[in-house]
């Protein structure tokens, strides 16, 4: 698949955005909600001098998960050791992993939903008693022994929590959906970066940026550096408004944050099938698309939009989508227009 300049996954341009992580809590801008929160139960863990309990984190990509477990570990004042489900293939690999944590340290695992199942099987008791099983010898002499891990606090990502089995669910003490940004938060997203990149940027051209960034941090961020290289090589350096929405256009992202792949999907909807309803198989198909991807990267912010919605029988698009795209809606047809992406 070709690389979208919109792609919420993590791509290889964004191997600098580390360094436009937030550190602590207070610099994490917007999820006020999660904020307060996690603020109240980091300090009484850390009063009680007790673990803090196991934290759940899911929201679509680049909405700040990996960056809210790295605070939670800085606030806590303890390590975060980094890992991911796909990463451990075996029952062995996170055994040693636990055993190598200090007390109240982090363990993050991103996209814990694609843990294996036997992985998952020793994750309950060390999340539980802070225990490992393990078995000894074989056969009728087989015996199972218990070792004591440190006390730990698992953090664990993933864009969905229907992803994960119940029984790993049901380990978090606490569960937080990250929401998508509003133009505000983003806007001050997109200030934020720019003062520590060394962008010149103002508020218009800020908000321009913000608008365009389909609620997502990172997408902000992207669009920010790539909108830096049209302002310096086509104008002053400065991004301003105008500066903003020429760079934008050139880069085929419509005035909400829609690229062709989106306008696609939308346009396929409307044209193969009527409009819908369409079974997410079936687009993914028809758009040589994955499912998952696009649950959880094109669908999350289409459907914050309301162009689209899902019912039993599958997607459909909204009159809104129509709007935007210049498709008229006619008894169940539709007329195609001259579609401006200005
Ligand atoms: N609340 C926030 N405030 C400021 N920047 C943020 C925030 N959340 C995310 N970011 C920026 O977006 C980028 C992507 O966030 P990340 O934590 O990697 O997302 P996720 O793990 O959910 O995919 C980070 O590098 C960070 O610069
Ligand atoms: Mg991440």
């Amino acid at each position: 698949m070709e690389e979208r300049l919109i792609e919420t996954k993590a791509v290889i341009e964004d191997i600098d955005e580390t360094s436009l992580r937030p550190r602590k809590l207070d610099e994490y801008i917007g999820q006020r909600k999660v904020k307060e929160n996690m603020s109240v139960f980091i300090e009484a863990a850390k009063r009680r001098r007790e673990p803090l309990d196991h934290v759940l984190l899911y929201g679509p990509p680049g909405l700040g998960k990996t960056t809210l477990a790295g605070i939670i570990a800085a606030e806590l004042g303890v390590s975060i050791r980094v890992t991911s489900g796909p990463a451990i293939e075996r029952p062995g690999d996170l055994a040693a992993i636990l055993t190598n944590l200090g007390n109240y340290d982090v363990l993050f695992i991103d996209e814990i939903h694609r843990l294996n199942r036997t992985v998952e099987e020793i994750l309950y008791p060390a999340m539980e008693d802070f225990a490992l099983d393990i078995i000894i010898g074989k056969g009728p002499s087989a015996r199972s022994i218990r070792l004591d891990l440190p006390k730990f606090t698992l953090v664990g990502a993933t864009t969905r929590a229907g992803l994960l089995t119940s029984p790993l669910r049901d380990r978090f003490g606490v569960i937080n959906r990250l929401e998508m940004y509003d133009n505000e938060e983003l806007t001050l997203i997109v200030k934020r970066s720019a003062a520590i990149l060394g962008i010149e940027i103002d508020d218009r051209g800020a908000g321009e940026i913000a608008r365009r960034s389909r609620g997502t941090p990172r997408i902000a961020n992207r669009l920010l550096k790539r909108v830096r290289d049209f302002a310096q090589v086509k104008g002053d350096g400065v991004i301003d408004a105008e500066t903003a929405s020429m760079a934008l256009n050139a880069l085929e992202v419509d005035d909400i944050g829609l690229d062709s792949t989106d306008r696609n999907m939308l346009i396929s909807i409307i044209e193969k099938f009527a409009g819908g309803p369409v079974g997410l198989e079936t687009l993914a198909a028809c758009i040589s698309e994955e499912p998952d991807t696009i649950e959880d990267v094109y669908e999350p912010y289409l459907l914050q939009l309301g162009f689209i919605k899902k019912t039993p029988r599958g997607r459909m698009t909204t009159k809104l989508a129509y709007d935007h795209l210049g498709i008229s809606m006619k008894c169940g047809r539709y007329e195609q227009q001259e579609i401006d992406i200005d």
